[in-house]
């Protein structure tokens, strides 16, 4: 039984109070907690199958190394997020191990495959400075104490991913010839992928519980701007091209393409001359998950499952 109502709950958290334990939760700030630590533990968790698979394109091995040391990180990522979620009652083997594939929660862009060393880097470029921009809201927004605590290290780590992506999405713009193609066919789609991954736009964006509840601090379409406004002036100074512009009037980046649109996952391309289509159909597509989705989860547990056996 909460100690104080829903209402009182979220009067407290507007004023700065940090909630420590269950025993001062209500339900319906327990469930959003849930949700977001859900996506959170998810995304950390696939972006490593993800990064992993492409990780065998690096160059030399001391890049393989670096690249086997994100992945550690977000194995770490992962287990702070279902860790934390343990204290809320939820079952860490259960997520894990006994979900069906489609079920996970992160993002539509970590069921794409990356194929050469140019779609890791930017991934690490695009998806974690995605990553750290809805983190670092978290972390200096959120209510729950114990997960304002737990994003100090992965925040630093993150950090240290993203660098790795910019660093080498310069080396391959400066390499010049296929280096630099096969880095503007990877920004070619990951870029619109990056911008989807925030979600519904704030003027169809139903009542938030997270904005309530002080889980975190920043509207969805305040995010993809804070991630826009780091990316686009990042690829521009690359000679990179991205569909986006800065618009005077309004004071903000605009694409320019339309949104949402359709995706063609086979041939990682986005139709935008098909114009925009609904977000219902966004959401069919997500939930659909896209094609490396049940590799990605299996891979995870293969192991698991192959010594239970040696071992029976
Ligand atoms: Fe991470
Ligand atoms: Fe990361």
């Amino acid at each position: 039984m909460a100690i104080w109502t829903d209402e009182e709950l979220k009067a407290r958290v507007r004023d700065g109070h940090i909630v420590e334990s269950v025993e001062e939760m209500t339900e319906g700030y327990r469930k959003a907690l849930v949700v977001q630590l859900t996506v959170q533990a998810d995304t950390e968790l696939i972006s490593a199958p993800a990064y992993w698979m492409a990780a065998r394109h690096a160059p030399s091995t001391n890049t393989q190394v670096s690249a086997h040391a994100i992945i550690q990180d977000e194995l770490a990522h992962a287990n702070i997020a279902y860790r934390l979620l343990e204290d809320l009652g939820v079952s860490k083997q259960q997520l894990v191990y006994e979900r069906a594939p489609h079920e996970f929660k992160h993002p539509y862009g970590f069921d794409q495959p990356l194929e050469n060393w140019a779609e890791l880097v930017v991934a690490n470029g695009f998806y974690d400075r995605a990553g750290i921009t809805l983190l670092s809201d978290v972390h200096r927004n959120t209510s729950y104490g114990p997960l304002k605590r737990a994003l100090v290290k992965i925040d630093m780590e993150e950090t240290f991913h993203l660098r790795h992506g910019e660093v080498w999405m310069r080396r391959l713009a400066k390499a010049g010839g296929e280096a630099r193609e096969l880095l503007q066919r990877a920004v070619d789609w990951m870029f619109p992928m990056t911008v989807e991954w925030f979600g519904l736009p704030d003027d169809l964006k139903r009542h938030s519980g997270q904005l309530d509840y002080r889980l975190k601090g920043m509207t969805n379409d305040e995010l993809r701007q804070a991630w826009m406004d780091a990316t686009v002036p990042l690829c521009r100074k690359l000679g990179i091209k991205v569909p986006a512009h800065w618009s005077e009037e309004s004071g903000r980046y605009e694409l320019d393409y339309p949104f949402p649109c359709r995706y063609d996952a086979e041939a990682k391309e986005w139709l935008f001359h098909e114009g925009q289509i609904s977000w219902d159909e966004v959401f069919t597509r997500w939930k659909g998950r896209g094609p490396m989705n049940e590799e990605f989860v299996e891979s995870m547990r293969r192991s698991r499952s192959e010594v239970a056996a040696w071992l029976n």
